[in-house]
């Protein structure tokens, strides 16, 4: 299987599947002289864990993680970093209906027409324990952008939205659903409840904003920052839509309900509004980066659904093991990884080609 890497200066390569020994990631282009120990990626991926709450998987993983190689001394030598994660709690009977039928909106039929052998444990390299690879990946990236915040929140699950006036940056830390509002992390619960109860599942949207993105990151046209975002967070998981600033909306406003109006400010411009989400013509303005990313409800549910077997036949499938009930809540750190490789890649390439 090709496509196993992303980047282009800082590039990093996942590997591993949901119930091998291990799985991991390698950093290459990383600069030297960095501080970088365990205890630098730990944090990131203990928000990512399974098994935290109620509302995601029950499968108990403690993603330790283990850098291999890359840095001596605690810093980065500027060699590739290896960084692995054991799989601890696997369960590879609770895929046995797996094997032999397809789960629509899952990845199994998909990968049989592609490759025609798979392995269906835990849904293989499909399953999103690879996310805990970007994730490690994500926190070495974040230690070549100092400058820059990365945070990752829920807006909206299960078709019900948060209160943008009811924003609390410090409830996001409070709630199993990376949730900024209190009000409506209490309505998630009985939602998340209700579709496992059920047997079914839910979507979500995560909203990612980053700060102290100076002016300048990004290409004007083939590797444009808005471009490589949405690649990177596409090639999430679930993830169905991404938007860059209003995205969407952005179709249903006039030229100057959409414009970001400028005025002299100290050093840099004064933007009065950010409908662009921080990038214009491809390139950082200085402005937050703001993104928003839709995640499809969790295909493997137990509520059974029309299939067909491997051998073309008629099937029904209702899928056992341990599952999210909403994908998204677990995603939000995913995103902050994915954003935070992209933007030490600009980094790079804007140092690499004007020198700064
Ligand atoms: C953090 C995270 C956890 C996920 N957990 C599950 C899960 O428990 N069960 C499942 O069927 N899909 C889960 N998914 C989604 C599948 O990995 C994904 O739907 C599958 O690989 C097919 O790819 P696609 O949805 O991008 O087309 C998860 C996704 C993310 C981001």
């Amino acid at each position: 299987m090709s496509h196993n890497s992303f980047g282009r200066v800082f590039r990093f390569t996942t590997w591993g599947e949901s119930h091998g020994p291990a799985l991991g990631a390698v950093v290459d282009g990383c600069p030297p002289g960095l501080a970088l120990t365990e205890t630098d990626i730990q944090p990131f991926l203990d928000k990512r864990r399974p098994g935290t709450s109620r509302f995601t998987t029950q499968r108990r993983e403690p993603d330790a993680v283990r850098i291999l190689s890359g840095t001596f001394e605690g810093r980065t030598t500027g060699t590739p970093i290896s960084l692995m994660i054991e799989n601890v709690d696997q369960r590879s009977k609770d895929y046995s209906e797996v094997a032999v039928a397809y789960r629509p909106g899952h990845a199994d039929y998909a990968y049989d027409a592609k490759y025609g052998f798979r392995d269906y444990r835990g849904g293989g390299r499909s399953s999103a324990r690879e996310t805990a690879a970007r994730v490690a990946a994500g926190a070495v990236a974040r230690v070549v952008i100092p400058e820059v915040a990365i945070r990752a929140y829920l807006v909206e699950l299960g078709g019900d939205a948060i209160d943008p006036a009811a924003f609390d940056d410090a409830e996001i830390d409070r709630n199993p659903f990376f949730c900024p509002d209190a009000a409506a992390a209490a309505r998630w619960e009985a939602i998340v409840d209700g579709a496992r109860k059920a047997g079914s599942s839910v979507g979500a949207v995560v909203e990612c904003v980053s700060t102290g993105v100076p002016a300048g990151w990004g290409a004007p046209l083939y590797a444009k920052l808005d471009s490589e975002l949405a690649a990177a967070l596409m090639s999430i998981n679930a993830v169905k839509g991404v938007e860059i600033g209003d995205g969407f909306a952005a179709a249903r406003l006039t030229g100057e309900q959409n414009a970001d109006p400028m005025r002299p400010g100290d050093g840099a411009p004064a933007f009065l509004a950010n409908h662009a989400g921080g990038v214009a013509g491809g390139i950082s303005t200085g402005q937050p980066v703001v993104v928003r990313v839709a995640l499809k409800p969790t295909s493997s549910i137990l509520t059974p659904v029309e299939t067909i077997g491997r051998d073309g036949a008629s099937a029904e499938i209702a899928t056992k093991g341990r599952h999210d009930p909403c994908v998204g809540i677990r995603a939000a750190p995913v995103v902050e990884a994915m954003v935070a490789l992209v933007l030490a890649d600009q980094k790079l390439l804007h140092r690499a080609q004007t020198g700064r």
